[in-house]
């Protein structure tokens, strides 16, 4: 196992998510990814956008399974990002907070809201994220609308301060109640560990991993699944 992060002295080790307890692991910088990757199982990464931009390509040429938490990516990213995911199985998700997924499967299943009630989502992260509203906000904005056709489109409002590492509210408003549901990252380990857990999924499956784009939503375990 390997890391790559930006500019890192050579000989650097981190304890990492991924790494065995009191073991920490060797971090180069991107230039040796390449050479990482002819030895790795998959590419699983937190790394920017700006930063994918170099190394997904890369690591599409070399045709390992990628796991990809970068937001923010522009309009003209999508012919490269489908390029790639035509080479390698690609799971690019906005939130890989597991709560998120299960937020989202909720909003999937509301159906129809009577006539005068309002949708709005409310979203806050830390100062300096980039993107905004917030990749998370977007897709759980377009699941609510697909599910409460009837309700008008959803107003968002982005707030960015301190160190929160990511709060997502949906507001279903009547004319007097108000249904609120919200998810709370306590931990940006939670991302971390949404991952692996993607990846463990994903490397399950590799008997049958056509090259695609894959999403969280179809490695979720089924009700009948122990
Ligand atoms: N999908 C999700 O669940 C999720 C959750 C949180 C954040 N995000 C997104 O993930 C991205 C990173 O967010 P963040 O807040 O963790 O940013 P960050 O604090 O700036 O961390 C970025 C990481 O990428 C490393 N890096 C920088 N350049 C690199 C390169 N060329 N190749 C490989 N690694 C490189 C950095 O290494 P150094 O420490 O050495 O600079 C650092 O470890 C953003 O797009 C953010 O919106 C997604």
């Amino acid at each position: 196992m390997g890391a790559v992060a930006g500019p890192a002295p050579a000989g650097t080790r981190r304890e990492l998510p991924a790494s065995p307890p009191g073991r920490p692991i060797p971090v180069d910088g991107p230039d040796r990814l390449p050479e990482l990757l002819a030895g790795a199982d998959l590419y699983v990464s937190a790394a920017p956008a700006e930063a994918e931009r170099e190394n997904l390509p890369r690591v599409g040429a070399l045709g390992r399974p990628a796991i990809v938490a970068a937001t923010g990516f522009r309009p003209d990213d999508a012919a490269w990002i489908d390029r790639v995911s035509r080479q390698i199985p690609l799971l690019l998700e906005p939130n890989f907070a597991l709560g998120v997924r299960l937020l989202a499967r909720a909003l999937s299943a509301i159906g129809p809201v009577p006539a005068g009630f309002d949708l709005s989502i409310v979203e806050a992260h830390r100062r300096g994220k980039r993107d905004r509203p917030s990749g998370t906000a977007a897709d759980l904005g377009l699941r609510a609308q697909r599910s409460m056709p009837l309700a008008p489109l959803p107003e968002t409002v982005s707030l960015r301060a301190g160190d929160l590492p990511g709060i997502h509210q949906i507001w279903i408003t009547g004319p007097h109640e108000l249904i609120r549901f919200e998810h709370l990252v306590l931990d940006r380990a939670a991302f971390a560990e949404g991952m692996l857990w993607a990846a463990r999924r994903l490397w399950d499956r590799r008997a049958a991993l056509p090259a695609r784009r894959y999403s969280l939503d179809e490695l979720w375990p089924s009700p009948e699944a122990p």
